[in-house]
């Protein structure tokens, strides 16, 4: 398959559900400035199923809120609209995700904790955004995998057998990576930029010139999350380090341990959310 073909049918990708429309009647109302949370809230809350599964996800313990979100109004003032939005757009995905593949759904909620942790830490604004990158910048995997299900196979048992990242193996079969595939779709789905550019450039980090910290947070969580074992991306190598990325979120060995024993405190956590969500099926 050519970069092209791949292009093309990225752009009317069949076997994901489709972004749901109340994602543009929010868009619009966003635009508005007189719109406010509670506005929001109330039309996100006429579709239950969605009400519920969004205070599922902001309830989960990667964002570590200490108080039960109760209300969408709640989670669009914690949260903020770019996150509630990501996870309306994205929550079919996940639904793809945790019927296909756990474990890469694991490793997504493992990035997004990680990758909030080290957010805090490091005082960012709005933590909440920086976990939900981490809890999306796989995304081009499942859309290989649900879009070329035979290819997607080829590039595991590949990368697998000859001890090659997957993505190396993805640009020879398909001559795309995830980033790019992802980045594409983020695009499409009118993601703001600080969501779109970490999924984009998380092997690459040194590449991109906007939202460097974020990227460099995501690419150092994919990293440490696949160091230690919780999920799978998909192949057993942790990638190597990149310099720049480490420039900017670096620190001490102090803060590594206390970041490594919060990291395995919420890991625990997340154990108990991924379980129900496995009873449930
Ligand atoms: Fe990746
Ligand atoms: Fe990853």
């Amino acid at each position: 398959m050519t970069r092209e073909e791949l292009i093309s049918r990225l752009d009317n990708v069949q076997s994901l559900p489709t972004i749901p429309p109340i994602v543009s009647r929010l868009n619009e109302m966003v635009q508005d400035e007189d719109t406010t949370a509670a506005r929001l809230g109330k039309v996100i809350e006429k579709d239950q199923v969605l009400t519920a599964k969004l205070l599922k996800m902001v309830n989960s313990s990667f964002y570590g809120f200490p108080q039960r979100i109760s209300t969408i109004n709640n989670a669009l003032v914690l949260l903020g609209f770019n996150v509630i939005k990501t996870l309306i757009v994205t929550s079919s995905i996940f639904e793809v995700m945790q019927a296909s593949d756990i474990r890469l759904f694991e490793h997504s909620l493992g990035c997004a904790t990680a990758a909030g942790i080290i957010a805090r830490r490091r005082g960012i604004k709005n933590p909440e955004e920086v976990s939900t990158a981490g809890l999306i910048h796989d995304l081009g995997k499942i859309v290989l995998r649900a879009e070329l299900p035979k290819e997607y196979d080829r590039i595991l048992a590949n990368s697998r057998e000859r001890e090659l990242p997957v993505r190396d193996v993805e640009l020879e079969i398909v001559g795309m990576t995830h980033s790019e595939i992802g980045g594409i779709l983020a695009t499409q789905w009118n993601l703001p930029d600080s969501l779109v550019i970490p999924v984009k450039y998380h092997h690459r980090p040194a590449k991109c010139k906007d939202h460097q910290e974020i990227t460099a947070i995501i690419h150092f969580s994919d990293i440490l999350i696949r160091a230690v074992g919780f999920g799978s991306g998909g192949d057993p190598w942790v990638p190597p380090l990149d310099h720049k990325a480490w420039d900017i979120i670096k620190f001490g060995k102090s803060d590594a341990r206390e970041i490594l024993e919060e990291l395995d405190e919420k890991l625990a956590e997340l154990a108990n959310f991924t379980g129900e969500i496995d009873q449930e099926q």
